[in-house]
């Protein structure tokens, strides 16, 4: 026999059975954003790789070390996109979005990289993104942040911890960076290797470090909060005093750097405990920087990205089943002509109740083996056409969950009881 081919290491697929539960998942958050006046927009999955060399940054993980980055046929070097906002913004002044206008905008998607696979981290894994464009004032931060606390009450989440952060202007980093680089210079016998390394090129990184012998050197670490400017400290003052008044607890995490380089001034992730070490399940932040770094006109910018994959975990772990995706009707099929009609006879009724979920038998078999069909189908009723109601112009509908009585119906009647059904349910 031939060898299988196996999926991508860090790859996976989604199952049907899992479909219920990102189904509730995409359709509440694009509920919530509908609420707030957001557009959907969708970006390739491809970009050139310079792309993310100028928006993530050289120096960053993602840039060094997990670009899947390929040379297309014409020479091109190209990306799998590892994140959405690169590609969003670029979309944005390709197509005039940024020009003497505001934007809300959301999108969702795989985001690609070479990481190495966990629980909670994958090569290939989904993210729902939000950017805003053209808003200088702290209350469009808030916005967002209002809208994933939003986003958890709707989806029932408790539990998580909003960390947030300012990283100042690019003015006040620079000078910041000199002071950290001069600190754990003479530090530099405590640094381990990854720090080592980032010293040179991405030295704040080093305060978002995991490893417990590192706590003390980062503990003493000059901090870029004692060293915002006004401007700054006065926006983080408004961003904290709206999450004040909003009631939504939070925690000022000065060690909260990110892993990409556009953010400016604030920044915030919502964290929680039960997913291990890959704990945050949305990050973002303001990079007002980008738009102008990328060859467009200075355009103040905030957004952030929800992990699919955890949010669904923690779903899971809650015992949330998801979306009701089951058929509404299993459709049984007995006799010769019954089986040669059921097709049509099974559009008819779809097109007599538009929102009807019905699954029809096909295949044949008896009356018992399609019973248990219908019943593993998840569907509260069945409907059995034989070749004597396909003469009347009738079905039986016959309930498979609760006791009742089996009925006959024409087709109309039938489809006005599923329409009834389900405007009852909603
Ligand atoms: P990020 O922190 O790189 O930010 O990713 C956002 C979220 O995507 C993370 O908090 C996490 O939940 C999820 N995520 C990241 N990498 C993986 C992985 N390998 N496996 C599973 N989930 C993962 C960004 O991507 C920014 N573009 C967010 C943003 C939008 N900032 C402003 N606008």
């Amino acid at each position: 026999m031939a060898q299988q081919i196996k999926a991508i290491r860090g790859m996976h697929d989604v199952l049907p059975e899992q479909a219920a539960l990102w189904r509730f998942l995409e359709d509440s958050v694009r509920d919530v954003l509908d609420g707030y006046g957001y557009a959907e927009m969708r970006m390739p999955i491809v970009e050139m790789t310079e792309l993310f060399k100028r928006s993530i940054g050289e120096v960053t993980d993602i840039v060094e070390k997990e670009m899947y980055s390929f040379e297309d046929r014409n020479g091109d070097s190209l990306t799998l996109r590892p994140e959405g906002t690169a590609g969003c913004v670029r979309a944005c002044m390709e197509n005039g979005l940024l020009h003497n206008q505001t934007q809300r905008i959301w999108y969702r998607g795989p985001m690609f990289r070479h990481e190495r696979p966990q629980k909670g981290r994958y090569r290939q894994f989904h993210q729902i993104g939000v950017e805003t464009f053209g808003f200088k004032g702290p209350d469009i931060d808030l916005e967002t942040i209002f809208i994933t606390r939003r986003i958890w009450q709707r989806l029932g989440l408790t539990g998580l911890e909003l960390q947030i952060n300012s990283l100042g202007d690019a003015a006040e980093r620079t000078a910041y960076r000199e002071l950290l680089v001069a600190y754990l210079d003479v530090h530099r016998d405590r640094l381990d290797a990854d720090s080592l390394r980032r010293l040179d090129g991405n030295p704040l990184r080093i305060l978002d470090s995991k490893n417990p012998e590192m706590r003390d050197v980062i503990e003493g670490a000059p901090s870029l909060f004692d060293h915002l400017g006004e401007e700054s400290r006065r926006h983080f003052d408004e961003l904290r005093a709206g999450l004040d008044a909003a009631g939504i607890p939070y925690v000022v995490n000065p060690c909260l750097v990110r892993g990409l380089d556009y953010y400016n001034r604030s920044v915030y992730e919502w964290v929680t405990t039960r997913l291990g070490a890959q704990g945050t399940v949305c990050a973002g932040g303001r990079y007002d920087g980008l738009v102008e770094q990328l060859g467009g006109k200075p355009t103040p910018a905030v957004g952030f990205a929800l992990g699919v994959e955890r949010l669904l975990a923690l779903l899971e772990e809650s015992g949330c089943k998801g979306a009701d995706l089951a058929p509404h009707a299993y459709l049984v099929l007995m006799g010769t002509e019954a089986e040669r009609q059921g097709v049509v006879i099974a559009d008819r009724l779809r097109e007599l109740a538009p929102r009807l979920r019905l699954q029809l038998h096909c295949g044949g078999g008896g009356i018992k083996n399609q019973f248990k069909k219908a019943d593993k189908s998840g569907a509260p009723y069945a409907l059995v056409l034989g070749d004597d109601e396909l003469g009347r112009g009738l079905v039986t509908l016959k309930p498979l969950r609760e006791a009742g009585e089996q009925r006959e119906m024409t087709l109309a009647g039938a489809a006005s009881f599923f329409n009834e059904l389900i405007e009852k349910k909603g």
